[in-house]
């Protein structure tokens, strides 16, 4: 089927036009719009035209496929049709229905009349693909709705109901039903309009009133500034406002046109385009069945009533699914409930909730202290204590408590779910779902697939986490997942340039500069060293290869756990979350530096930013390898979500093709040969080494 159908009511030309899912406007699309626009000009039964997406909606704007690659600049550009509709000698309007956001918007601008449905979205929303709307967006929207109005649409991003901007000349009319019919009048009392002499209107030629441009522009430039540090699109977008504002509508164009390409050609633009595509990504299963029907999950129970258990729920509770929490001891179960009903609370003052919403999540909430209570929960998700022994009790017991069907769900961050799953008399219905701390607010959910986890049950588990508005993200079984197998290879690196010479505090400051909201030791003060102890405990008694960690070992020997113990990596003072370098903790390492008969060496920042994110890279490319995880903007997006990578570098795979995987495996490589450098941890893990070799890159952008 053609993308674009030209049919004629009366004297009006309809083009309808379609290019699924979203109507992007990509190469194809433009090129059958300039010809129906063309056709409808030279067609002498048409007085006036109608432009309308033919599936129920409008378009989602530039194909962002198109970006970064050749076909973005393949004539006619989105630049050419807007052109040809500002030069139409007949009157165009956009009949606007689902969303017009971005170039579909600027499509709809540069028409001479919108009419949109009062269900209809609109919006600018490049900068957050490290944009500005490129396609005569920064000058048309503030000839129609003002300056300040047109730089909250920019700035945010956000998708706007078209009920906010109804009286203002961005919209002729808005209405109910019949999107066309209104459409088609507004065409035809336009060309009427047209025979009398009146001049069609277009954006381009209205004029801006702002009384003080220059004190306006200087309050946004400081608020972005502030607000957006590490991202230029904003201050571009208020750049290409004011030039158009002070230049003329030509000049601003031309303005919007070169800071357009510039962004495109940047580094944050190409991380926030990999992003958008790696969320979309990420719920695609490969060997999922594309008609596998999920589970129907009404009642989910949680197991345990701590800081978890308690996280777990609230996202539940959110949704509108009721939830029974489980706690053997009472007074557990009680503070449980209390501290639900604390977060609740705190959002209702922030003026997030009202009150007979609270007391609705509330009431969703059913404390019990049986397992008997919660037998007939279609999910069950435990939150105990990481221990093996512990959680096969915990299984064993709802084996034989939980209906047929029922999924059995495990928040293990770094256990055997094969193993769990094994304990049961059906491994089938078990899987991992490994929140993050604190699991209400932390967007990223850990979805682990073991050996015998049935399709279904996948399936129900990566539905119900958009239904509570998680990042899933599919792993398969093995030590810490992706997440925290990966941390692990980057802490121990942290600990590594602590042996080596470096200070706890030089190694956080590094890695928070390059933008990571937290470095790895006051992260392990934040989360409790003691957990990464008590792992490595187990490692060590399993014989497992690893490094003993001398100096967190005798920290944690020592009772300094972090935050929550007063004192870790640093010291911590009541009531302030400021984190302190500690004389205590200098003298342990200053004493196992002697004891190991290390000379301690000034580390560059530089080489602590290296040396922690090819720790990650390098782990990240075994993953892949092993296909623990799907692709590689999958670990992206568990580190962006989960660990405080920062978004503007794409995360840590995305960041390593920014930099060339040549580059980075020859750096890994004087790592490991610098003295003292451990060589075998340096060694490129085999899939990076090859794609270095050849040139590629983990995520299919460019170096
Ligand atoms: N280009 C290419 N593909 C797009 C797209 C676009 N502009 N917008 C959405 N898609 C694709 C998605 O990748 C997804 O594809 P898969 O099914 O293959 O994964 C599919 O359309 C459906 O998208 P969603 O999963 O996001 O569906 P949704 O219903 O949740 O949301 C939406 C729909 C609100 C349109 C959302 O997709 C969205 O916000 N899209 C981005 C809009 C945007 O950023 N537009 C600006 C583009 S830049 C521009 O226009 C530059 C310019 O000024 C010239």
């Amino acid at each position: 089927m053609s993308n674009v159908d030209y049919s004629i009511r009366g004297r009006i030309a309809v083009i309808a036009f379609q290019a699924p899912p979203v109507n992007s406007l990509g190469f194809a699309l433009r090129d059958g719009l300039v010809s129906a626009l063309e056709r409808a000009s030279a067609d002498a039964a048409v007085d006036g035209i109608v432009l309308i997406g033919s599936n129920g909606t409008f378009s989602a704007g530039a194909d962002i496929r198109e970006f970064g690659g050749a076909a973005v600049r393949q004539g006619p550009t989105l630049w050419t049709l807007n052109s040809l509709l500002d030069s139409m000698p007949k009157p165009v309007v956009a009949a606007i229905e689902g969303v017009a956001l971005g170039g579909g918007l600027e499509l709809a601008m540069s028409c001479h009349h919108r009419v949109a449905l009062a269900t209809a979205r609109v919006g600018l929303p490049e900068v957050k693909l490290g944009l500005l709307p490129g396609a005569g967006g920064t000058q048309r929207l503030p000839r129609l709705i003002g300056i300040e109005n047109a730089l909250n649409v920019m700035l945010s991003g956000e998708p706007l109901s078209v009920g906010m901007f109804a009286k203002s000349p961005l919209f002729d009319a808005v209405v109910e039903t019949d999107l066309l019919g209104a459409a088609v009048k507004v065409a035809e009392t336009s060309a009427a309009a047209l025979k009398t002499g009146q001049a069609l209107p277009r954006a381009r030629d209205q004029r801006i009133r702002e009384p003080d441009l220059e004190a306006l522009m200087g309050f946004a430039r400081n608020t972005v500034k502030t607000a957006f540090k590490e991202y230029p699109a904003p201050l571009a977008i208020i750049d290409a406002v004011q030039f158009g504002a002070k230049n003329g509508f030509d000049a601003g164009q031309a303005e919007e046109g070169r800071l357009f390409k510039q962004l495109m050609d940047g580094t944050v633009s190409a991380s926030l385009r990999h992003i958008f595509f790696a969320e979309r990504a990420a719920s695609r299963i490969a060997d999922l069945p594309a008609d596998t029907k999920p589970r129907n999950v009404q009642q989910v129970a949680v197991i345990g009533a701590g800081t978890m258990g308690s996280g777990i729920s609230i996202n539940f509770l959110n949704a509108g699914i009721g939830v029974r929490l489980l706690e053997l001891n009472k007074e557990a179960l009680d503070r449980g409930v209390v501290r639900i009903r604390e977060v609740f609370e705190g959002q209702v003052k922030k003026g997030k909730l009202d009150v007979a919403k609270l007391e609705a999540r509330m009431a969703l909430l059913k404390p019990v202290l049986a397992y008997e209570d919660i037998g007939d929960a279609d999910l069950v998700i435990e939150a105990v204590f990481e221990e093996m022994s512990v959680k096969e009790q915990v299984f064993s017991k709802l084996d034989a408590v939980m209906k047929p069907g029922a999924i059995l769900a495990t928040n293990t961050s770094t256990l055997d779910v094969d193993h769990i799953a094994a304990i049961t008399q059906r491994p089938q219905d078990v899987i991992g779902l490994h929140f993050f701390s604190p699991a209400n607010i932390m967007k990223l959910l850990e979805v682990v697939r073991g050996a015998k986890t049935a399709p279904d049950v996948l399936a129900t588990a990566m539905t119900l986490a958009k239904k509570i508005k998680k990042t899933a993200v599919v792993s398969g079984v093995c030590d810490g997942f992706i997440g925290n197998r990966m941390v692990h290879q980057y802490v121990a690196q942290g600990m590594a340039m602590v042996d080596e010479g470096a200070s706890p505090e030089q190694v956080d400051k590094a890695i928070e500069k390059f933008g990571f909201a937290m470095g790895p030791f006051r992260m392990g003060d934040l989360a409790g060293n003691d957990i990464g102890w008590h792992i490595r405990k187990r490692q060590y008694a399993s014989g497992s290869h690893v490094k003993r960690q001398v100096v967190a070992d005798r920290l944690c020997e020592m009772g300094r756990f972090g935050q929550k113990t007063g004192s870790g990596w640093y010291d911590y003072k009541k009531g302030d979350r400021n984190a302190y370098p500690s004389p205590v903790v200098a003298g342990v390492i200053d004493e196992a530096r002697k004891a190991a008969g290390i000379t301690p060496r000034k580390i560059e920042p530089a080489e602590i930013v290296d040396r922690l994110v090819y720790a990650l890279v390098n782990e990240g490319a075994r993953i892949l390898e092993e296909k623990i995880a799907q692709r590689a903007s999958d670990i992206d997006l568990v580190y962006l979500t989960g660990y405080g990578f920062p978004i503007w570098r794409g995360g840590p795979m995305r960041y390593a093709d920014s930099q060339s995987l040549y580059e980075v495996a020859r750096r890994m490589r004087a790592f490991g040969a610098q003295p003292g450098g451990d060589a075998e941890f340096w060694t490129p893990a085999p899939l990076l080494a090859r794609l270095a070799a050849e040139g590629g890159s983990f995520t299919g952008g460019a170096a």
